[in-house]
């Protein structure tokens, strides 16, 4: 038996954890500014959440999806996934909570861990971390706008502007099976052609071989009618005003359209920000509008625009660009006692200022000098305080501090004070 994590799976820890928690501390910040309050749904949904959401003939459902052995309490044993992606997820929250009810605009955003059956390598893993946004209740261009505008201003608050915006119109209900077919007249005569897998595409979502990644299909791809000239006056007029507003706020994007998304949800604008900060993976973040989505649980229709921001791609852009946070971590004080009435004393004394706030780190068992020193430079503590038998009868302790190696007595009889004036 190997101790290692499942494949595709991380631990977090130390550095890398502390620089993780300051960029969300900041995405937080970020997202409340733009009035996202946050909802936490549970790591496991019933399997039909992503299979009526997501679409059971997507390659997330049908083969990333880890179940897990179901709900059985003696009753008909039900079947449960790890949730793959948050969006169908929250909208199971949604229609759960009536979170639509008031027909207002709503805005949510969640971080999670999601889990996909994929095959790892860099920036890919089979259990990651998504920053999603969904914004409900808002039909307008407007509120597409606002999230492309959303994501452009974080990753330009990290520093990161090396990635192109691409986006583009998947049509609706009304305009995207007329192009279906014609793309499937155009592309059925090169059928031979395409990779495996754009073969299996070729009947169920023939849109998904206009972003496959294998040459071939590339270049028959580009040959084949634009999705641009197929859309209906309503889908044309919304993808109109949505670049019009981005342009008004100097947002720039590429109009791509290969940009059609690997999930079924989505209607009108889709759109990716993609990066070569990532090697192979190219997608930052991905999203768009899921209007029809609500109705697949058996709701109304619900306006719907949406995000979903994979974290560990965000800190591997922040990485090549060596813009990882460096976070400090030290004790502030490290108390190095000398003999049993110091070691007394101290403790009392690092309880005291822990309790105030104040991180001073201690090493209990006890050691000589030279030992307790190296580890106050290992601990990276601003000062170390120097407590033994002699220096209690004189009545002081001695403080140093470790980066210029500077000495000053001080008396014992106000040493917390003068701790905490230096905290
Ligand atoms: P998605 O494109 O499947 O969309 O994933 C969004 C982002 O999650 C990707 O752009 C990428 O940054 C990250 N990601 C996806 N898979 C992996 C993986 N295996 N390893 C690491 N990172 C990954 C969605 O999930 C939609 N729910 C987004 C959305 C929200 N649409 C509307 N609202």
């Amino acid at each position: 038996m190997e101790w290692r994590a499942v494949r595709g799976m991380h631990d977090l820890f130390g550095e890398e954890l502390l620089a993780w928690q300051n960029v969300e501390t900041r995405m937080r910040a970020i997202l409340a500014s733009f009035g996202y309050t946050e909802i936490r749904t549970p790591v496991l949904e019933k399997r039909e959440v992503f299979t009526h959401g997501v679409g059971d003939e997507t390659d997330i459902v049908e083969k990333q999806m880890y179940q897990v052995s179901g709900d059985g309490d003696g009753e008909k044993s039900e079947k449960l996934v790890l949730r793959p992606e948050g969006t169908a997820a929250f909208m199971r929250a949604v229609i759960e909570h009536r979170l639509h009810q008031s027909g207002k605009p709503q805005r949510y955003y969640y971080y999670l861990s999601m889990f996909r059956h994929e095959r790892p390598q860099k920036g890919r893993l089979r259990q990651f971390h998504q920053f999603g946004g969904e914004l409900i209740n808002d039909p307008t261009p407007e509120a597409d706008a606002e999230i492309i505008i959303l994501l452009h201003a974080i990753y330009q608050a990290f520093g990161i502007n090396d990635y192109e915006i691409r986006i583009n119109s998947v049509g609706c209900v009304k305009c995207r099976p007329v192009y279906r077919e014609k793309l499937k007249a155009a592309l059925a005569p090169r059928i031979a052609e395409l990779c495996p897998q754009c073969q299996k595409r070729f009947e169920r979502s023939p849109l998904r071989i206009l972003d496959c990644k294998s040459e071939t299909c590339q270049k028959i791809a580009a040959t084949a009618p634009k999705f641009a000239d197929s859309l209906c006056e309503e889908c044309k007029t919304h993808q109109a005003k949505l670049c019009s507003c981005l342009k008004e706020v100097s947002v720039p994007f590429i109009e791509d359209p290969n940009i059609v998304r690997g999930l079924d949800y989505y209607v009108r604008t889709a759109f990716e920000f993609t990066s070569n900060l990532l090697g192979a993976q190219s997608a930052l973040v991905g999203g768009g509008r899921y209007d029809g989505l609500s109705e697949k649980y058996g709701e109304k229709s619900m306006p719907a625009v949406g995000f979903g921001l994979g974290m560990e791609r965000l800190m591997l852009a922040l990485e090549a660009k060596g813009l990882t946070p460096k976070i400090d971590f030290h004790p502030r004080f490290f108390l190095a006692p000398l003999g049993e009435e110091a070691q007394k004393k101290l403790f009392a004394l690092s309880v005291s200022l822990k309790r105030q706030g104040v991180w001073a780190d201690m090493m209990y068992e006890p050691k000589g000098l030279k030992n307790l020193m190296k580890s106050a430079d290992r601990a990276g503590a601003h000062y170390a305080l120097l407590l033994g038998d002699e220096e209690i009868k004189k009545g002081i302790a001695i403080l140093k501090a470790m980066k210029t190696g500077q000495q000053e007595e001080l008396k014992l009889a106000t040493l917390e004070e003068e701790l905490l004036r230096r905290k």
